[in-house]
């Protein structure tokens, strides 16, 4: 392999990372059933991609998955601070060239983009629309060679659509994010998991008796709001959309306006998909010794500038752990720099749940491919039959079976004749 291609922090980290995504592979029986199709049939026979995810055990099974379809898969990273340089290093081994370091600067994190787009990629797999951004304002010469893509997050999806509607998006894009096998598991279970997991990793804090405000009541919130319930803390959620306060309220959480409960709040998670959340305002208001995390997509939820000017000194006082002390005395601690917390702190997603986020990927890849030529510079939805085909390949791997329609059932749920 050409070694310009890939740049990763260590290759001597390659077996340990090999190990960890061999054990990640253990939980995603629908992507290795994928894969064993894909080694068959080879759908992707030639097909370059590039892929712009976070580094993970899980991300290197799918990149793996690809490969044996015959794809030709280059990797970097969708998150400067969520590079698993373990696996990394074991990606490169494998013959997947990856770029992607743990903690790497915006410059080095848009270099490696642009390394992935080197490969002239006929598939794009994007993570918040970064990669695709760039081919679309610097790279533009690129899209010439690319059939098709797909998008993982919500903020991707939201800034794929905003392209659309100006109408500047130049090739169809799959919401993978908006398949429902990936969505109410995913951001639901997985970054519920997982943000508790990094927040206590990084903080060792205990959950029980602590009052929790998490910002966003949507589909990752819901998961936040869940696990943190369980574990014993007071829930507030904070939502600027109706509906989703009402369930918020009717779940069992105290709602309330950010201001109000930024005077009571212990520990505040954004997950919102949207920039200063916790702003100036409500930054000057909160308890001493209050924790703030984010778990939304980028690190704007949490205003940062505003919090370097209110303070007089910042000292790095564990791992992911920055102690802010305020000009008024008061500290404030953020974590993993207002980045993915469960990326940053802890490992993401638990495999047995990308397990159908990238099983919709690698389907919805096969889709593109199958479809060239025939869809529009749109952004779509995954299809029915994918979205459901996981469903039930999922279910099958946990050794559940449910029932099925009776044919007198079916006519049943398709016709307006019988009342009662
Ligand atoms: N950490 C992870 O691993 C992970 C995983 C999946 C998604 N995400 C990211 O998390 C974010 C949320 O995703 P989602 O699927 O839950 O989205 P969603 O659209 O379902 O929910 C977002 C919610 O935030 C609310 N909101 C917006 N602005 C707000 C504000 N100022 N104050 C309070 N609430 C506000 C919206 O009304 C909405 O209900 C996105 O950025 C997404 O990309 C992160």
């Amino acid at each position: 392999m050409n070694k310009k291609q890939y740049d990763v922090k260590d290759l001597s980290l390659a077996s340990a990372g090999r190990k960890r995504i061999e054990w990640a592979s253990r939980e995603m029986p629908v992507l290795k059933l994928i894969r064993q199709r894909f080694a068959t049939e080879r759908p992707l026979e030639g097909i370059r991609i590039s892929a712009c995810l976070h580094i993970t055990t899980e991300t290197a099974n799918l990149a793996l998955t690809l490969k044996e379809g015959g794809a030709d898969v280059v990797l970097c990273a969708s998150n400067p601070l969520s590079t698993q340089d373990d696996v990394a290093a074991a990606l490169v081994e494998y013959g997947i060239p990856t770029n992607a370091i743990k903690g790497e600067d915006e410059v080095t994190y848009y270099k490696h983009i642009n390394t992935a787009l080197d490969h002239k990629p006929q598939l794009t797999v994007d993570d918040g629309a970064d990669l695709v951004t760039t081919l679309h304002t610097k790279r533009s010469e690129l899209i010439k060679n690319v059939i098709g893509g797909t998008e993982e997050t919500t903020t991707g999806v939201i800034r794929l659509r905003s392209l659309e509607r100006a109408d500047k998006l130049r090739y169809p894009i799959v919401a993978v994010n908006d398949a429902q096998t990936k969505h109410l598991f995913d951001n639901r279970y997985g970054t519920g998991q997982s943000t508790i997991d990094g927040i206590t990793r990084a903080t060792n804090i205990l959950w029980a008796g602590k009052k929790v405000v998490v910002c966003g009541y949507g589909w990752c919130g819901h998961g936040v709001a869940l696990r943190a319930k369980g574990l014993g803390a007071q829930v507030i959620v904070t939502e600027v959309e109706p509906v989703r306060a009402l369930e918020a309220l009717m779940d069992g959480y105290q709602v309330m306006p950010m201001l109000e409960a930024a005077r009571v709040g212990d520990i505040f998670i954004t997950i919102t998909g949207d920039k200063n959340v916790i702003s100036k305002t409500l930054l000057q208001v909160m308890k001493d010794g209050a924790i703030l995390a984010n778990s939304g997509h980028f690190n704007v939820e949490i205003d940062i500038p505003a919090l370097e000017s209110l303070a007089k000194s910042k000292r790095r006082i564990r791992p992911f752990v920055d102690e802010y002390t305020l000009k008024d005395g008061r500290h404030l601690y953020l974590l993993g720099e207002g980045r993915l917390i469960n990326l940053a702190a802890a490992e993401g997603h638990p495999a047995s749940v990308m397990d159908m986020s990238f099983a919709n990927q690698a389907l919805c890849l096969e889709y593109m491919v199958r479809n060239q030529g025939k869809l529009e510079a749109k952004v779509y939805a995954v299809p029915e039959e994918i979205d459901k085909q996981v469903a039930r390949l999922k279910l099958k791997s946990m050794g559940v079976e449910i029932d099925i329609l009776t044919p007198e059932q079916e006519q049943y749920l398709t016709s307006w004749e019988e009342g009662t």
